[in-house]
Order: C-alpha cells, then sequence, then structure tokens
C-alpha cells in the first residue's frame, strides 16, 4: 500500500480499516507506530506478524485522553502526575491493568501490566478520535530494522503489509518514548527515551531508578516485563493428554481426552492461535490440572513466537 498524505479523509479511511481489524502505519510525535485495535487479538496478532518478530514482546497501547487510560490501567498518585506533566507527550507509563479492560492478552504478552501513552501528534490524535478505539502500536518496522521517522521508512519495511501508511512527514523526536513503570511507590525507567530523566525527576520532586543501572534496583530488565508464568506444568509436542491433563489443542485432528481442552485454531490458522494463546494458556491453568499438554504447532510464520513462548513456560521459572 502506499503513503498517503494524512487529509481528513484518509484518517476517517484509516479509522475505517482499524475498526475492519487491519494494520495502519501512523506517525506520532517520536517515531511511526505499527497500529492495530488493541481490544481485537486478531488484529494485534497481525502486529507481530508484519514486524516478523521471532517471539511476542508487550505493546505500548494509545490512547486519546486520561480519561481512557483510566478505562484500562490503574494510575497511582505519582503516574497521574507523571500523565498530568507530560501526557499528550513522548512518555509510556507501565501500569496494572485493570481487571477487565477489554485489552486482548496478547498486547502485554500475558503480562498484568498495561503500557500506555497519549502520543502528542495531531494525525496521531485525530486517528484516535475517529476510531475510537485504543491502538496497539509499536515501531513500524521489521524486527531488528531501526525505528522509521519517515512515512518512507515504513514503506520500505513494512509497504506490503499494512493498509495504509498516514504520511504526516518527519517525525519531531525521532526517538522512542521514555518507558517508565509507574506501579510502585519507586519510578523505574525501563527504557530511556524522548522524555529526559532530570524533567520527569523534576516533575516528581524526587530521583528515578533506572532498570540497566547495575545494583540499583534487584530487578533485571527480563524480570521487569516477566512473562506469565502459567502454574501447571507445561508439556509440549503432545500427541494426547493423560488422566488429570489439560490439552492445548491446535489444528483440526484432536486426540480425544476426558480433561478440559481449548483449542488455539481449529482450522489450524497461526494468527488465531497467537490471537488465543496467553488467554488460553490462563484459561487452562485456572481449571488447577497439575499438566497442560500442547499439541504440536508448526514453526513457521506466527508459530516462531507462539513456540518460543510454549517452551519458555515448559522450563524456565
Ligand atoms: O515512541 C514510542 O514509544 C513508539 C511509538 C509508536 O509510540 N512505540 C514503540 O513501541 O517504541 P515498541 O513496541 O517498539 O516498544 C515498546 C517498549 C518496549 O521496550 C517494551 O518492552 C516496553 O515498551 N513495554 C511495553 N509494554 C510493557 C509492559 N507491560 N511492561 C514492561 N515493558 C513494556
Ligand atoms: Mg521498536
Amino acid at each position: 500500500m502506499a503513503v498517503i498524505r494524512a487529509s481528513e479523509g484518509a484518517v476517517a479511511e484509516a479509522a475505517g480499516e482499524l475498526k475492519k481489524g487491519r494494520l495502519v502505519a501512523f506517525p506520532t510525535e517520536t517515531v511511526y507506530g505499527l497500529g492495530a485495535d488493541a481490544t481485537n487479538g486478531r488484529a494485534v496478532a497481525l502486529i507481530f506478524e508484519a514486524k516478523g518478530r521471532p517471539r511476542f514482546n508487550p505493546l505500548i497501547v494509545h490512547v486519546a485522553d486520561l480519561a481512557a487510560a483510566k478505562r484500562i490501567a490503574e494510575l497511582p498518585a505519582k503516574a497521574q502526575r507523571l500523565a498530568e506533566a507530560f501526557w499528550p507527550g513522548p512518555l509510556t507509563l507501565v501500569l496494572k491493568r485493570r481487571e477487565v479492560s477489554g485489552i486482548s492478552e496478547l498486547v502485554a504478552a500475558g503480562l498484568d501490566s498495561i503500557a500506555v501513552r497519549i502520543p502528542d501528534h495531531p494525525i496521531a490524535c485525530a486517528l484516535l478520535g475517529a476510531c475510537a478505539l485504543p491502538l496497539a502500536a509499536p515501531s513500524a518496522n521489521r524486527s531488528g530494522h531501526v525505528s522509521p521517522t519517515r512515512a518512507e521508512h515504513v514503506e520500505g519495511d513494512l509497504g506490503d503489509r499494512v493498509s495504509m501508511i498516514l504520511d504526516g512527514g518527519p517525525t519531531a523526536h525521532g526517538l522512542e518514548s521514555t518507558v517508565l513503570d509507574a506501579r510502585g511507590g519507586r519510578i523505574v525507567m525501563l527504557r530511556p527515551g524522548a522524555a529526559t530523566s532530570d524533567a520527569i525527576e523534576g516533575v516528581l520532586g524526587e530521583t528515578i531508578d533506572r532498570a540497566l543501572e547495575a545494583g540499583s534496583s534487584p530487578q533485571s530488565p527480563g524480570q521487569l516485563a516477566s512473562h506469565y508464568a502459567p502454574r501447571a506444568r507445561v508439556r509440549l509436542a503432545a500427541t494426547a493428554a493423560a488422566p488429570g491433563e489439560a490439552m492445548l489443542a491446535f489444528g483440526p485432528d484432536v486426540p480425544q481426552t476426558a480433561g478440559p481442552v481449548i483449542n488455539l485454531s481449529p482450522s489450524g490458522d497461526l494468527i488465531e492461535a497467537a490471537a488465543n494463546l496467553f488467554a488460553a494458556l490462563r484459561r487452562l491453568d485456572a481449571t488447577g490440572v497439575a499438566v497442560i499438554a500442547v499439541m504440536p504447532i508448526p514453526g513457521h510464520g506466527l508459530g516462531e513466537a507462539i513456540n518460543d513462548r510454549l517452551r519458555r513456560s515448559a522450563t524456565g521459572r
């Protein structure tokens, strides 16, 4: 899809594409984002497929205003102060996600938290207003490439994978947003970015911790972004479920089993499977079974990220 100058009509058309579950690249003040309806798991799975990422990482949800942020997440006092000072703007807050947020589990890659920001760009804001949806949007580049600061960069990387690329010219910052964990008493910088630590500390009237600074925090970035680990043991490449095991199935040929079964995609569609993965793991775990037996899942396309996630839930704890 070619680049389209972001007129009012183009924004309305882009909003329509997003509502249909399609991908739209749009400018923000930091970098161009690859946007999808954050409440539509299948649309979010398309983001990972388009980026060609070998694993699921949590995405930022872009919203139009503070009220929309509060429908999704809880803002403790310090988060509220940061939001009032920096939004709209290049600051992303990792917050506790509301129990009923409507956001697809895939957006936060199974975490209980959610990263939220209000972008400060007329086209991003017009798009959020026109679609009236929270938009999950990572930087609009293929995995491993640098973040795009011009519509042509997006076209080169993802031109054949998005419905529309809204052109708003070069981005103002050319650098991603600063990501802060604002859930607890101490504010922790997870990713430095366009909002400086000086400005953040000025608003808070106190210093912040840095996730990457040795000794400053007991948590490594890996732990901070630690993924949902099922309580049940996960058994991979299962051809059948033993008594007492739950089955995470894939495809049309599911072996008979007495225990709970969730099929990630009866038709064998990896996009649908990715969309359902985290919610399915949680639901099977909640049945109280000791073991979740997982049928083999092909390794191509999104299968690579699905298998990465399943391997890590089978081993790493
Ligand atoms: O400027 C930006 O932030 C751009 C524009 C499009 O908004 N977006 C962007 O998204 O850079 P992405 O997906 O490339 O980077 C998201 C960052 C990653 O470092 C990710 O680990 C972190 O935010 N993140 C997202 N959700 C998180 C969560 N729940 N917990 C911890 N880190 C999270
Ligand atoms: Mg990125």
